[in-house]
């Protein structure tokens, strides 16, 4: 079901976007794109299940861009639309997969938010129908555009650190209760959360130290479950009488839901650790849990290599570098390298980036930096870290690369 909308009137130089999915994260992501008039991309599209989302996500294209747009419930016919160039597909993560290649059969270049899929299946069939089709993949990895990591990768490349030997990557999210609403509750509609939330670095992982070798998982609930606060049982927040910090009045918020994050029934787990060798031997720890305090909130990194060593908080923008062999303790060879300020757009600074990156791949025919690439191998290792913590064993990597290999 479309309706044309008579003020529809776009500028033909920009490429044409369409959104399928216009929920939260397509919103911000969205936004970026109109606002900023050296990168703008046109919308002249939209395709939401939800006359609330969809109408937002109008009044927001109309006033960056004064104009109006096409709206569809289906996003079949938006692809059938000849006039939209790329489009941006941001809906819940189980439906990634047939979007995606409907989109790239349909001739659009795809923004695709992570995951790429919800299982290796999905995953290769995505890369394969990016591949043949030759246009542009961009996977909403945003990390790798964030100044922050950025600069890491750079410290590496330039073998400031020497040879990286050894590194510990945390993520605490305190405003992970969401996942335990909605749609995100079921490991059936996003592949676990690990993967739903940490392939973001292991999409980084893979950029900063290569092919893996062997991952390992293990994951549990441990607080996000019934008795996580004492609330009588309560499954909603309007019925609660003893209401958690999470309480979430009204809508609920994101998921427009007000589900009790402990005792409505979910089958997602809130902390992991997985440890990753890399085919150089570099051995990686990274853990995640979503019961941190609220000030921890954040991407915690630790690079050891043969000359010195990196750490930083994603949040504050620094990176410190101390060398080896100081004999002044850091007094004096201790570096702090400020990549941004805070503050600076969605993701740490990365949204604008991406999308800037996304719209010049798109104009110079090639393949985006978070396109096939970081897509396939993210998604190994990731899907081969639920593999781990499904089955209970160590996944070598050549078995995963084996039965699913990389687009040729
Ligand atoms: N890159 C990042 O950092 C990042 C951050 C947040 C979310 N995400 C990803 O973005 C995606 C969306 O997340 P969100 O937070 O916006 O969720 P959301 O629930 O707010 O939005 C999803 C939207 O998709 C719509 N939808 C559902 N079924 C549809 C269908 N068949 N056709 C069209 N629209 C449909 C829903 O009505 C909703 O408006 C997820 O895949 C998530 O993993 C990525």
């Amino acid at each position: 079901m479309s309706n044309n909308n008579s003020e529809l009137e776009s500028n033909s130089d920009r490429i044409k976007f369409g959104l399928i999915g216009t929920g939260a994260r397509c919103g911000g992501l969205s936004r970026t794109l109109v606002k900023d008039p050296e990168q703008r991309g046109d919308v002249i599209a939209l395709c939401d299940i939800n006359q609330t989302a969809l109408k937002k996500a109008e009044g927001m294209v109309k006033s960056y861009l004064k104009h109006g747009t096409k709206n569809y419930t289906d996003y079949r016919e938006l692809l059938d639309n000849p006039d939209v160039d790329a489009v941006i597909i941001s809906p819940p993560d189980f439906l990634h997969h047939k979007m995606a290649i409907d989109a790239f059969n349909a001739g659009k270049h795809v923004f695709l938010e992570k995951p790429v899929g919800i299982n290796l299946d999905q995953m290769i069939d995505i890369v394969n129908a990016a591949k043949n089709s030759g246009k542009t993949l961009e996977v909403g990895y945003v990390l790798r555009y964030a100044p922050f990591f950025v600069e890491m990768k750079k410290m590496i490349d330039d073998e400031e650190i020497g040879e990286p030997l050894f590194c510990q990557a945390l993520e605490e999210y305190y405003g992970a209760y969401h996942f335990y609403r909605g749609w995100w509750k079921k490991k059936a509609n996003t592949g676990g959360i690990m993967i739903q939330k940490i392939c973001h670095d292991m999409d980084l992982h893979y950029w900063m130290f290569g092919k893996p070798k062997k991952i390992c998982a293990f994951e549990s609930l441990m607080n996000f479950k019934p008795g996580g606060w004492d609330n009588k049982g309560a499954v909603t927040c309007h019925e609660c009488e003893n209401r958690c910090p999470y309480f979430t009045p009204e809508t609920g918020g994101r998921t427009n839901s007000d589900e009790c994050v402990f005792n409505d029934p979910h089958d997602i787990t809130d902390n992991c650790q997985i440890i990753i060798q890399f085919e150089t031997g570099l051995n990686l720890s990274m853990g995640m849990n979503f019961f941190n305090s609220r000030g921890q909130s954040d991407r915690h990194w630790r690079v050891v290599g043969s000359k010195g060593e990196i750490t930083g908080r994603l949040s504050t923008g620094m990176i410190r570098y101390d060398p080896r062999f100081d004999s002044t303790m850091g007094f004096e060879k201790t570096k702090v390298y400020l990549c941004n300020k805070p503050g600076t757009g969605g993701h740490a600074g990365g949204d604008a980036v991406q999308i800037l990156e996304f719209l010049q791949a798109i104009k110079e025919g090639r393949e985006s930096k978070a396109g096939i690439e970081s897509a396939y191998w993210s998604s190994i290792m990731i899907m081969g870290a639920q593999m781990s913590a499904d089955k209970d064993k160590i996944v070598r990597i050549q078995d995963l690369t084996d039965k699913y290999p990389y687009p040729g």
